[in-house]
């Protein structure tokens, strides 16, 4: 057995039988979902990973979206935006590793404040978070007088403390019926908000906010796949356009769409939303086939093994919330976690 320092630099680190033998239970859990050829490129960071968690008495949230290594290899909890906000305030230890956007580090800081929330990149951002600010929300709310405001979480905390509750693509309808209202702004989201109002009869009012990812998809693409796959199940993300929300079996957050996959087993499915998705989810799901029609997420890409390692190493990028911001913005937050 080797003797380890933190010294090594993460570029130095190398695929040795050492390293081969501490990693080999994490490789026959996720052997199906790795292959041997690959597993020496992933290794070395794997097993720096997992002795920086011990050393910093960290752990790693990872969303759905995270490549294959970080979602099966090293995070300790993985699930949808919603699942991320709830379990982040459960955790005990020490610092919390974000491997997913900007808005998640902030949410997962919002809700457990005596934590070191760090982010392997802090330019992992989101095209939605980016498509509003807190102005514009006051902005709404002069020009809606008494219209309560639903956020979606993929904001930034500035424009959750100017919000009356949030909301994810896991709940969003529910939210918007809790208020009792006949009328909501459901933002930033223009198509969240469409797919909502489809299923309601609260009138939605919204912004023009999109993800750069899923409004990508076209309906087209959808009676595409199914005239090259007859019977082919197609589940999309309520990011989506509604005219492929319309076209799709099913439309749900990541979670609901993986447990749609696990539950159900439909023979062919394809999954309307960022690719990774897919590649998680496949190899634990040998009896369907998975039809790949995705788009990737230029931000969730941010984060891979190497930024993690360091982040861990070097306690970098550390958030933080100012503080007048982030008692406004954790009620809204925890308004929808009760409402949920
Ligand atoms: P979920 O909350 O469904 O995981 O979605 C988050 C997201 O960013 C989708 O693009
Ligand atoms: Fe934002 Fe879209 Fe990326 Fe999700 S997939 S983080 S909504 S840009």
């Amino acid at each position: 057995m080797t003797v380890r320092t933190a010294t090594i630099e993460t570029t130095d680190l190398v695929y040795t039988a050492e390293v081969a033998e501490r990693t080999a239970a994490v490789f026959e859990k996720v052997a199906p979902a790795i292959s041997a050829e690959e597993w020496p490129d992933f290794a070395p960071y794997i097993d720096e990973i997992i002795r920086l968690k011990q050393e910093r008495n960290a752990i790693i949230l990872a969303h759905n979206y995270q490549t294959r290594d970080i979602y099966h290899c090293v995070s300790d909890i993985v699930g949808d935006s919603l699942a991320l906000a709830q379990k982040a305030m459960d955790v005990e230890a020490d610092v919390i590793v974000m491997a997913g956007v900007h808005f998640m580090a902030e949410t997962t800081k919002l809700m457990n404040p005596g934590k070191t929330v760090l982010i392997p990149d802090p330019k992992a951002g989101c095209s939605l978070a980016d498509s509003i600010t807190g102005e514009d929300v006051r902005n709404l709310r002069k020009k809606y007088p008494g219209v309560p405001i639903v956020t979606y979480v993929n904001t930034s905390v500035e424009v959750k403390a100017e919000s009356d509750i949030c909301c994810t693509s896991a709940n969003a309808k529910k939210i918007v019926e809790s208020l009792g209202v006949d009328r909501v702004l459901l933002i930033p989201d223009r198509f969240l908000a469409a797919n909502v109002a489809a299923e309601t009869e609260v009138e939605i009012l919204t912004w023009e906010g999109e993800c750069e990812v899923h409004e990508r998809f076209t309906a087209q693409q959808v009676t595409q796949l199914r005239k090259a796959h007859p019977g082919v199940t197609v589940l999309a993300h309520p990011e989506c356009p509604p005219e492929v929300v319309r076209e799709s079996d099913f439309s749900g957050s990541t979670a609901a769409m993986i447990n749609f996959v696990v539950d159900k087993k439909p023979a062919e499915v394809a999954l309307i939303t960022e690719c990774s998705m897919g590649d998680n989810i496949a190899a634990h799901n040998p009896d369907t086939k998975f039809i790949r029609s995705c788009n990737l997420c230029p931000h969730m890409q941010r984060i891979n093994l190497m930024n993690i390692c360091d982040s861990l190493r070097h306690m970098t990028h550390e958030v933080t919330i100012d503080p007048e911001l982030a008692e406004p913005a954790r009620r809204a937050v925890q308004r929808m976690l009760d409402a949920s």
